[in-house]
């Protein structure tokens, strides 16, 4: 027997019971954990997006209620924690993952979450965990299943963090990245944008390792927070004058939702929008021209064209992929919002003519990995060099079209130095462009740092991890 496994942290009492694979049993019925390990399927072989795939599997199965809860649970809960249950369930089996077939190992990863990050008895999450590979896989893969789980039910997850991680002393980013369950270099580049590697990166790792609030943004002009918070049994948001937070729900139900009154948004991404048509901006122009230049699939373009219409402005929308530029066009269908499927380095739009201009580029998205659960396993460090590379042509050519005088607002979603300070300082060197003071356009919020850019965070203020800096183009 494995030394490690001599030991048991878990209660006896909770250990599940020797199975015997028994062919004839027929798999037990359990639309919940199906559901969860088809979407662990569908994410390893097709590279689907979990958020996508489960809500559509819960409303075709029609799995609710309790099961829908425990399908989302366990589905975006093994996608998050993939690399923690790797890691023991390595440990526990006599094969290497590699050598496993996927829907096997995917059957595992479930099972083992189950037993180290759930209080769904042991017994139970190894037993159902059987039942599912046993109906599909037949009994020697479900007896080998039902070994490895046991191994892994020996302990929980405390006492195989003590055991797996390193320590943190000696290595706190890694330390901090496998007990929050976040590939090293992640965990690294958070470390670099806080500057800590101690307490603070826990809190920041360990927020975006638990589920997300919904965020709901009211249309200016259509509905208040209020009356959105009312009527969706929400709570207003601490920041955003638009903003109601949920705990809970599908949002795509609430009727303000489906009657176009309020749509989904992170409220960082609200205050990033915000932010922008707060500056001052003088213009002797009867109506201001904004710019969204990176606009798919319209979340800041709704409210940019929201706000624009208010106030007498137009805003034009800029994006590169065909469906997505659809998608804007549809969401801003009632709003003074001109679409252009174009790519923003060389729009075809004039030069030195927007008041406004909102660069929210494409990114590594390294700031919302709490609402996409698998992203931080798919994502790879050499993906940020490329999208360094746009990033900076796409803040040239903004600073490019905005008029002199005019203000640009650099939007990632991403703490990634590259992604953000990297971008920004080359921009300004080129450009001559000024940076403002962006923490002056976010106010009333506490933790913004030593300025001029702001960072949110999950742990500091609830929100995805946006950054935003505003830059003026000189006027002469
Ligand atoms: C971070 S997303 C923007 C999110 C959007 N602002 C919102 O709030 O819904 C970046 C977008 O830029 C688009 N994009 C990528 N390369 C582009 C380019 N060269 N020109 C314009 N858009 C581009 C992507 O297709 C993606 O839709």
């Amino acid at each position: 027997m494995n030394e490690r496994r001599k030991h048991s942290s878990r209660p006896a009492h909770n250990r599940p019971p020797r199975r015997r694979s028994s062919p004839s049993a027929p798999p037990a019925e359990d639309p919940a954990r199906q559901a969860a390990l088809d979407t662990l399927a569908a994410v390893r072989t097709r590279d689907a997006y979990a958020n996508l795939v489960l809500p559509d599997l819960l409303r075709q199965r029609r799995i609710t209620g309790r099961d829908a809860a425990l399908a989302t649970e366990l589905a975006y809960g093994a996608c998050r924690a993939r690399g923690l249950l790797d890691e023991v369930l390595a440990v526990c089996s006599d094969r290497p993952l590699s050598d496993m077939d996927g829907s096997v190992l995917d059957a595992l990863r479930l099972g083992c979450y189950q037993l180290l990050r759930t209080r769904i008895p042991a017994h139970a999450a190894v037993a159902s965990t059987v039942d599912l590979v046993r109906a599909t896989a037949g009994s020697r893969i479900a007896g080998f299943t039902n070994a490895v789980l046991r191994g892994v039910s020996e302990k929980d997850e405390v006492a195989w963090l003590a055991e797996l991680a390193p320590d943190r002393e000696q290595d706190p980013i890694g330390h901090h990245a496998l007990r929050y369950a976040h590939p090293r270099w992640i965990a690294r580049a958070f470390a670099e944008a806080l500057g800590d590697t101690g307490d603070e990166l826990a809190a920041a790792l360990a927020a975006d390792d638990s589920r997300p609030q919904v965020h709901l943004v009211a249309k200016p002009g259509e509905m208040s927070a209020d009356e959105l918070a009312a009527v969706t049994g929400g709570d207003l948001a601490p920041y955003s004058p638009y903003g109601v937070r949920l705990d809970d729900g599908d949002p795509g139900e609430l009727e303000p939702v489906r009657e176009h009154l309020a749509i989904v948004q992170d409220e960082g991404s609200q205050l990033c929008a915000l932010a922008l048509t707060r500056v001052d901006v003088e213009t002797d122009a009867a109506e201001q021209r904004w710019l969204d230049l990176c606009a798919g699939p319209g979340g800041k373009s709704v409210l940019l064209g929201a706000l624009a219409g208010l106030s007498g402005a137009t805003v034009d929308a800029v994006e590169k992929a065909a469906h997505r530029a659809r998608l804007v066009r549809t969401a801003c269908a009632e709003l003074p919002v001109t679409v252009h499927e174009a790519d923003g380095r060389d729009p075809g739009l004039p030069a030195g003519s927007f008041d406004r201009v909102l660069v929210d580029a494409p990114c590594t998205g390294l700031g919302a990995l709490r609402r996409r659960p698998e992203a931080r396993w798919r994502r790879q460090p050499t993906d940020v060099g490329d999208l360094t590379r746009l990033q900076r042509e796409l803040l040239g050519s903004a600073l490019e079209l905005v008029r002199p005088g005019g203000v640009v607002a650099y939007v990632v979603c991403s703490p990634h130095l590259a992604e953000t300070t990297g971008v920004l300082a080359e921009a300004v060197r080129r450009s001559g462009a000024r940076q403002l003071d962006a923490r002056e356009y976010f106010p009333a919020m506490p933790d913004l740092g030593p300025g001029p850019n702001v960072q949110l965070w999950p742990h500091r203020h609830g929100t995805d991890a946006m950054f935003c800096a505003l830059l003026r183009r000189p006027s002469g």
